[in-house]
């Protein structure tokens, strides 16, 4: 009667206060190990002035995923985003509003626009590889990353930004950037030279957009991209149309949510094919015959037959997540069972943590997991479903799964199928390294590749 019988998670030795920030900044992964050899799937840890409790695997993962935003949810922990995206927009608003804000993406996403967003991408990644030499050494790491802030600013932030103003805009956008350190994570608003740079780029995208936006209106012009989507919606709960602050915050936090993710994924897959000659060729001569059954163009139809490519980008963002760890705040106190059948309560106040890279390294979930293993997708063998619906989280999942998958993807495949049918490629640099410093964990340094243009192309 005397004793609670809820069991709280255990709660990893001490570490000093600031050093063990200190230590989590510079390596997440390895405090994560350190915890599960120590603690098993659930454990806490305090770093400054809260308290993680880190989920580790399927088993555990559930109401992390599931559980509805009165009991978990994104906003506290994901503060640090709002100066970058500006106020009025995501985590800045109540639940119900950000939903809204996220069914007009939806809208802007929604297969019937991401058909004429592929050709955009398509006609950006043909002329951008035009401009590569007859052979070379490149570091892709840089070139994919201009490229795909080619197509996402043409795609999402519509044709005057990618015309008329884009390198304006990608210095501010890097800005932005830069304004995103771990320190900022704990203290967004700390007066340092970065976040005062992000808050001065943030005002000048505003001001840039609300022109765009005015012009457009003014005009009656119509274009096909995300900004038009969001000119033309209306909130369901009130009839009116998004501000031009809201518009341009959305439209950053569309920019943040899947331009880092899908550049880091492309390069991982180059690097990732080119140390792997069987699947390499394999993915060549899947191109072929694409190309001998439908023809040389590049369209959403034709990219959705590409499965050994799929396969490969998906074990890719198996081994290389590019959000390494996901967060919510907890709200009331609920119970997680682990596989072994330990039962802990895990009270209000804590964060919870579910990690991409961990879950997806757990011998018992994938075979040999340190392989690369596109097979292991194929029917037969779906080792994704081992272990339930949270086995496979490069995209999270649940209730607030990616919105942009489709589109990560279509865009990575028509990047690969341009590269990959007039060049061949080789990695020069030893295997990159993942960079965990960072929120979108990316290749450690630049990567240099040999390229050289086919005598005859593919196509
Ligand atoms: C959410 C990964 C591309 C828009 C997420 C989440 C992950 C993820 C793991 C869940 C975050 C959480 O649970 O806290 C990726 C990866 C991508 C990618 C690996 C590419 C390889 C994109 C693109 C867009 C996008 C291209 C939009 C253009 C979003 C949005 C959410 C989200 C709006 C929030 C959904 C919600 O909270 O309800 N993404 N993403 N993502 N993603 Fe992506």
């Amino acid at each position: 009667r005397f004793f609670s019988s809820k069991k709280h998670p255990p709660m990893l030795p001490t570490i000093p206060l600031v050093g063990g920030m200190v230590k989590f900044a510079a390596d997440p992964i390895g405090l994560m190990s350190t915890g599960h050899k120590l603690c098993g799937d659930v454990f806490s840890v305090r770093l400054l002035h809260r308290k993680f409790t880190f989920l580790i695997g399927p088993e555990v993962s559930g109401h992390f995923f599931r559980a509805p935003e009165k009991e978990v949810s994104q906003k506290e922990v994901y503060q640090f985003n709002v100066p970058t995206f500006g106020p009025g927009v995501v985590f800045d608003v109540d639940y119900p509003v950000r939903m809204e804000q996220f069914r007009f993406l939806v809208d802007g996403l929604k297969q019937v626009k991401l058909r004429s967003y592929v050709a955009d991408m398509v006609r950006e990644a043909e002329a951008h590889f035009a401009k590569w030499g007859v052979e070379g050494v490149i570091d892709l790491k840089k070139d994919l990353a201009d490229l795909i802030i080619a197509t996402a600013s043409r795609t999402l932030l519509g044709r005057e930004a990618r015309e008329q103003m884009f390198e304006k805009v990608s210095d501010l956008l890097h800005d932005l950037d830069q304004g995103m350190l771990p320190i900022s994570f704990f203290f967004p608003y700390l007066p340092i030279p970065a976040h005062k740079k992000r808050d001065e780029a943030n005002k000048e995208l505003r001001r840039l957009f609300s022109r765009v936006i005015t012009n457009r209106r003014a005009a009656n012009i119509s274009e096909n991209d995300l900004l038009q989507t969001f000119i033309e919606a209306t909130y369901k709960s009130s009839g009116r149309h998004l501000t031009d602050g809201e518009i341009t915050g959305l439209l950053i936090a569309a920019l943040f949510a899947g331009q880092h993710t899908s550049s880091v994924t492309s390069l991982w897959v180059s690097a990732h094919l080119c140390s792997e000659p069987k699947w390499l060729a394999r993915v060549v001569e899947e191109q072929k015959r694409i190309i001998a059954e439908h023809g040389a163009a590049l369209n959403f139809d034709v990219l959705s037959k590409m499965d050994d490519l799929h396969l490969v980008i998906k074990e890719t963002l198996r081994l290389h997540p590019p959000l390494m760890m996901l967060m919510r705040y907890v709200h009331s106190d609920f119970t997680v069972t682990t596989a072994e059948g330990t039962s802990y309560v895990i009270p209000k106040g804590h964060v919870i943590v579910t990690s991409p890279y961990y879950a997806h390294r757990l011998e018992r979930i994938y075979r040999d997991p340190l392989s690369f293993d596109p097979e292991r997708f194929a029917p037969g063998r779906e080792e994704d479903k081992v272990g339930g619906a949270f086995s496979y989280i490069a995209f999270g999942g649940g209730r607030h799964g990616c919105l942009g998958e489709n589109f990560g993807y279509m865009q990575i495949k028509a990047i690969w199928s341009i590269l990959i049918r007039n060049f061949e490629l080789e990695l020069v640099s030893s295997f990159p390294g993942s960079d965990f410093r960072s929120f979108v964990v990316g290749p450690t340094g630049s990567c240099a590749f040999r390229y050289k243009r086919r005598a005859t192309p593919l196509a």
